[in-house]
């Protein structure tokens, strides 16, 4: 006869069992997944709100659309009153940011079977997949379209912060490294008009870019580097150099060679700006930095660096007066005079 403990388990005592199951859960991340794919969110933004009318434009069963909608209110994307449903206060709420988030959910779904080897990437140090710039899968031209709509709201507020606290009106030259489609060069180059960037991205990535119409030229002020960050020479007399969401995508050993290289293609007084989400010291905070650290693991085999660990390594290069621009997210390091 199989035995039972005869403690008897409070509900406090279960609390904790269900807020882990809870956070286990993928419940969640598929009801909001499928509230993109289906559209629901972008037909409310546009101010459909009734039952009714949103089960027939976005061609639903009215009942089962309403589960899925009330789920959604549980959860404060959505709100409900008075049999309208409205956009809650964690939704989003622009039709560029809905475009930026259908391109990131659409590369989660294409990454979702790599989490499941996360154990045996944990377990061996070493990535699930290999890195999508070396596929000839389609999900290239989604990261790339994901990279561009981030670059594209991201970008003036990166601009502002270089104007004010980095002298963008002085540069005349600089190098976006592994800039993807020039979508940043794009926008400091508008701000600027005295400024030339040069693109350096590998030459399948460039290509691809130019097929999807997403290749930045502005009146020619942007010239395009084919090459390899890690073997190629970048060129010289640079202003700045900057480097956005590369360094976590390489080990430490590839980011010392890039540091270096950087160093030597600037200008005397010439500036690295590093653009990447950051660890705190603490290598547990922020969240979100800690948690696309795994996904690095997973998927090129390496992660995101502390705050520290970035200004030791920009030290080591030789580079002097690093700063945030940015808290977590833009730092400034200068070659000397
Ligand atoms: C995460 S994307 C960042 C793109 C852009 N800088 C941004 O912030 O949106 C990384 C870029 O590095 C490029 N890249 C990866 N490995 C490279 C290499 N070995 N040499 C040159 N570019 C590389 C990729 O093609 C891609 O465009």
């Amino acid at each position: 006869m199989k035995k039972y403990s005869d403690r008897r388990l409070s509900s406090r005592d279960l609390e904790p069992v269900q807020q882990f199951l809870n956070m286990a859960s993928y419940w969640m991340s598929f009801t909001i997944h499928s509230a993109v794919k289906i559209g629901i969110l972008r037909e409310i933004l546009r101010g459909k709100g009734k039952i009714a009318d949103l089960a027939t434009s976005l061609r639903c069963n009215p009942f089962s659309l309403k589960l899925l909608l009330d789920a959604l209110c549980s959860i404060e994307v959505l709100t409900h009153s008075h049999g309208y449903y409205g956009l809650g206060p964690k939704a989003p709420r622009s039709e560029e940011q809905l475009r930026y988030i259908d391109y990131c959910l659409q590369f989660d779904r294409y990454r979702l079977s790599a989490w499941e080897s996360l154990h045996e990437s944990v377990r061996k140090n070493k990535p699930a997949v290999r890195s999508i710039y070396k596929t000839k899968s389609r999900m290239r031209t989604i990261l790339l379209r994901r990279l561009h709509e981030e670059a594209s709201m991201k970008g003036h507020l990166i601009a502002a912060a270089l104007t004010r606290k980095c002298q963008l009106m002085n540069w005349r030259k600089m190098l976006d490294l592994g800039g993807g489609t020039g979508a940043y060069s794009s926008i400091l180059c508008s701000q600027n008009p005295r400024l030339e960037s040069t693109l350096f991205d590998l030459p399948q990535i460039l290509a691809l870019a130019r097929r999807e119409n997403l290749l930045q030229s502005l009146d020619r002020r942007i010239l395009i580097k084919e090459g390899d960050y890690l073997r190629d020479d970048y060129g010289d007399g640079y202003d700045a150099v900057f480097l956005s969401n590369v360094m976590h995508q390489e080990t430490p050993e590839s980011i010392r060679a890039i540091f270096s290289k950087c160093y030597s293609s600037l200008s005397p007084s010439g500036m690295l700006l590093i653009h990447d989400r950051t660890l705190n010291d603490d290598g547990i905070s922020p969240s979100g930095v800690v948690f696309f650290s795994l996904y690095m693991l997973l998927t090129s085999g390496a992660r995101c660096y502390q705050r520290k660990e970035v200004t030791n390594l920009l030290h080591k290069a030789g580079f002097v007066r690093t700063r945030w621009v940015i808290k977590n997210s833009l730092l400034c390091a200068h070659k000397p005079a």
